[in-house]
């Protein structure tokens, strides 16, 4: 399973980088308004700025909602590094350009989806990626992992190539939950995957090995 971090923060993608576990990086315009990016080549410059730290994909999402818009963003948005997935929400004129981008050669993340029908949609269309938001399910006591299930066993049964990109996440547990069920790739906060490292009895146990080795060598 891929590890995507899901931020605009250029210091997160870098410490993710450090660790060896960055995969790839995905944004949306909340993520970018919060690094405080914005104007058309602010924008476009920063996607440059996180392409030149990762050669994984990197999610960059459109702001346009009508077809000519979408294709002409992203296709710019696709001209910044060859690492750029174009991210376009699960809407009609998002499929109708996904399908566009998909016969042009131009990698797409289909994103803001919450149900396998969508999932059939987006993979119908070609779509490289499809970003179902687990997170935002279980915040309204949904169930987000089941999502995930349903659209891998779709997927599954149905032959699709489209990556499952388990998103919204949460915690820990719910890279775990995601990895069981069948995405290809998770993307969350660097502390939801700094998490994993935790358990009690990791730290118990490495002290009491420091704690023996100096009692035996002092
Ligand atoms: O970036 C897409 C998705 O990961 C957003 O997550 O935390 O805003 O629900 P969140």
């Amino acid at each position: 399973m891929k590890f995507f971090v899901d931020t605009a923060s250029l210091d997160q993608i870098k410490e993710a980088k450090d660790l060896g576990i960055l995969d790839g990086v995905t944004t949306n315009p909340s993520l970018m308004a919060k690094e405080g990016i914005s104007g058309k080549q602010n924008i476009l410059n920063h996607y440059k700025a996180i392409c030149d730290i990762t050669t994984g994909d990197v999610s960059a999402e459109v702001i346009s909602t009508d077809y000519a818009g979408i294709v002409e963003e992203g296709k710019r948005l696709a001209e910044i590094a060859p690492n750029i997935v174009v991210k376009v929400p699960m809407i009609k004129e998002g499929i109708k350009a996904i399908s566009h981008f998909t016969n042009v050669g131009i990698r797409t993340n289909c994103t803001l989806v919450f149900s396998a029908g969508q999932a059939i949609l987006a993979a119908k269309a070609g779509a490289t990626y499809l970003s179902p938001f687990m997170g935002r399910v279980d915040d309204i006591t949904w169930d987000g992992v089941g999502l995930i299930a349903e659209i891998a066993e779709v997927y599954a049964i149905q032959g699709f190539d489209t990556e499952i990109l388990a998103a919204s996440i949460r915690s820990a547990k719910h890279i775990v939950d995601a990895a069981k069920n069948g995405a290809d790739v998770v993307t969350c906060p660097l502390n939801a995957i700094l998490g994993l490292l935790k358990h009690p009895l990791t730290d118990i146990g490495l002290a009491k090995f420091l704690a023996d080795h100096k009692k035996a060598n002092s």
